[in-house]
């Protein structure tokens, strides 16, 4: 067992995750814990500039998966890891099911494929939780129009996210324990005091 924990932010894009991932990692603090907050693809120099690559380039889907993997790695390697080997909470804005659900799904690449890649990159690294944040897609859609220019898969079809939304949820089905669905669709007090609730019940095992 490590002694910190890792705690993954998903949903479709407008599910609203991005707003609760700050104030989450302010009520930790307040508990005492040094946390750190992150998103992929991202949260080192270099993926953060493949994050460029990968939201303003269009490239063949094995590409994407690829570079999504790489960015990955190296964020594991650099942030993830060393942050849960000092004891610290790391809180990052979506990892590995992302590329489930919107490679898998979205872009309909053969999950084997990318089970091949989540083996080879973080075997033996899985979130401690994963609060998955739900929205129906004209809730989601709303949400980015009000919002700045989309980028590259915020473009897409509503028939992709519906396939990004529908892995999103077949993977609450198979790892029930981990993944937390959180209704998007409330008030932001009402979807904070669940999302410290679900947080909450980690301290426990610390
Ligand atoms: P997002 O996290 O929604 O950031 P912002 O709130 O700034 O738009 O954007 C990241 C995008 O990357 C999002 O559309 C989902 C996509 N993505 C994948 O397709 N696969 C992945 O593995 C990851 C991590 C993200």
């Amino acid at each position: 067992m490590l002694p910190g924990k890792f705690i993954s932010f998903e949903g479709v894009d407008g599910a609203g995750k991005s707003t609760h991932v700050e104030a989450v990692a302010q009520y930790l603090r307040d508990r005492g814990l040094n946390v750190v907050t992150t998103r992929e693809p991202g949260g080192t120099p270099l993926g953060e500039k493949l994050r460029e690559l990968l939201l303003h380039e269009s490239m063949h889907l094995e590409t994407e998966a690829l570079l999504m993997f790489a960015a990955r790695r190296e964020h594991i390697a650099k942030i993830i890891l060393p942050a849960i080997h000092r004891g610290d909470w790391v809180i990052s804005d979506r990892f590995t099911d992302a590329s489930f659900a919107y490679q898998g799904g979205g872009r309909r690449l053969a999950l084997d494929k990318l089970q091949s890649l989540e083996q080879w990159v973080h075997a033996d690294l899985q979130p401690d939780l994963t609060l998955l944040f739900d929205v129906p897609l004209e809730v989601a859609r709303e949400r980015l129009s009000a919002g700045r220019a989309l980028d590259k898969f915020e473009q897409e079809k509503d028939d992709f996210f519906e396939r990004v939304r529908e892995v999103y949820l077949m993977r609450v089905r198979s790892f029930p324990s981990r993944i937390k669905i959180i209704d998007g669709t409330r008030p932001v007090a009402e979807v904070s005091a669940q999302v410290e609730h679900d947080v909450t019940a980690l301290l426990g095992g610390q």
